[in-house]
């Protein structure tokens, strides 16, 4: 799993920093931008948002290690909190991007939710780990670690549908709301399956 989302936060940084980093094919596909869309500006708060979108997800991931968790209880709490205050500024970038969100007001409702829903993700883990409750504290943090996912599963689901002959706008559009599906069915999907398996241990 590591590995996984060691090669995927390279290939993030890598497509972002060097490969397409003026995200063109990306920015060729909005229309009807606002007229308050000021390129640079854009671009330096997608660098921020894709910078400290990689370090949730991987101090998210370093945080499910439950040896970690368990004899290095001072890193875990630290990390956790890097966690947190990444996905914070993820939701903040993403409150500035979304307003020109690719498909428009359809699609930055969903994002916008999602930047009010995560924060909120995370402080109901925080108040579980806090009262000792560890089992809906990993709950917790599966589903709000999950979000983590949702540019790629974005780009999965659209894609797709794009070769599939879909109009780009319309599977962006589809990809967004895609993604958020995808990510609640995925956490609760581990989550049902950790529950039967310390029942059956
Ligand atoms: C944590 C993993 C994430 C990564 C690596 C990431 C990365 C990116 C990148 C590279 C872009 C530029 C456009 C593109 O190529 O897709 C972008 C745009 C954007 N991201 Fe994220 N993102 C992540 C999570 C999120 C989350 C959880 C939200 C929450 C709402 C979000 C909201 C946005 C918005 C609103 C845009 C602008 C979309 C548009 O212009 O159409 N991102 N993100």
């Amino acid at each position: 799993m590591l590995l996984f989302i060691s090669i995927y936060i390279i290939y993030t940084l890598a497509d972002n920093y060097i490969l397409d980093n003026r995200a063109s094919f990306f920015l060729e596909q909005k229309i009807d931008l606002r007229d308050s869309f000021h390129l640079p500006l854009w671009l330096d708060v997608m660098y921020v948002h894709v910078f400290v979108a990689c370090l949730a997800t991987l101090s998210g991931a370093v945080n499910f290690s439950r040896g970690l968790a368990w004899h290095k209880r001072k890193f875990h709490r630290i990390n956790g909190y890097v966690y947190a205050v990444s996905v914070l500024l993820v939701s903040l970038t993403s409150g500035y991007l979304a307003p020109y969100a690719t498909g428009g007001k359809l699609v930055s409702v969903p994002f916008n939710l999602v930047n009010l829903f995560w924060p909120i993700m995370i402080i109901i883990a925080i108040v579980h780990a806090r009262k000792g409750r560890l089992d809906k504290h990993q709950n917790w943090m599966i589903r709000s670690y999950l979000f983590c996912f949702t540019n790629m599963f974005i780009h999965l689901i659209s894609i797709v549908l794009f070769k599939a002959g879909m109009d780009y706008t319309q599977s962006y559009t589809i990809g967004v709301y895609g993604s958020i599906v995808v990510n609640v069915t995925i956490a609760e999907i581990i989550i049902r399956y950790l529950r039967s398996n310390s029942l059956t241990s």
